[in-house]
């Protein structure tokens, strides 16, 4: 199996991150696959924000885990309540998505989210394919549903976040249900 599978197949969701800083140019690695992700019409309506500033990363946690226990969803809700939970599990970098907002440019309404979501995948490969850990997190959806502009660039929504930094886990490739997903037409 080449490198580029085998990174596909063994990618996990890290949750646990060892504190150590991670290096720019690693960093650097992960956002020029950001940049290198397939996007609708050639758009690329996407902006990253890295954040490694660990005060303005702990503001971030605390005011989503805030949205997330007044979200009304009882689980979320329960998650942003306990004091063991951390949504980016004490990751060193953590990534913001913005897109570009929808309508802002006719024709290209639809791309915004989905070319974003291309750009993150690619991060999380990037990321496994030099030794990093990475969780793409959503949610963070209940803090920008209050402040959807926020640390958004004028013109940009917040989408996602992505935690990112040096594995404290090694969960195990998982096989994945197949069953019921796949039709061919031949
Ligand atoms: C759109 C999206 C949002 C996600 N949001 C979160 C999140 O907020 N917190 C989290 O721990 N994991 C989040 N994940 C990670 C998924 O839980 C994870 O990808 C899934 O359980 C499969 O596990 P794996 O990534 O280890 O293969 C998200 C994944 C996606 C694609």
């Amino acid at each position: 199996m080449n490198e580029v599978l085998r990174t596909i197949l063994e990618r996990r969701s890290i949750r646990s991150y060892k504190p150590d800083t991670v290096a720019k140019e690693d960093i650097e690695t992960v956002l020029q696959a950001a940049l290198h992700a397939p996007s609708g019409a050639g758009a690329e309506p996407w902006h990253l924000t890295v954040i490694t500033r660990l005060d303005v990363i702990e503001r971030f946690d605390a005011r989503a885990r805030a949205a997330m226990a007044e979200s009304g969803v009882e689980r979320v809700e329960a998650l942003g309540k306990s004091p063991q939970y951390r949504v980016f599990f004490g990751a060193p970098v953590v990534i913001l998505i913005c897109g570009e907002k929808v309508l802002r440019k006719p024709g290209r309404h639809l791309s915004a989210l989905a070319d974003c979501c291309a750009a993150i995948q690619n991060m999380t490969l990037a990321a496994a394919s030099i030794g990093l850990g990475s969780c793409w997190i959503g949610l963070v959806r209940y803090l920008f549903e209050r402040e959807p502009s926020f640390m958004a660039p004028e013109g940009y929504e917040a989408l996602f976040a992505l935690a990112l930094g040096h594995p404290g886990e090694a969960p195990e490739a998982r096989s994945r249900r197949r069953e019921g997903t796949i039709v061919w037409v031949e």
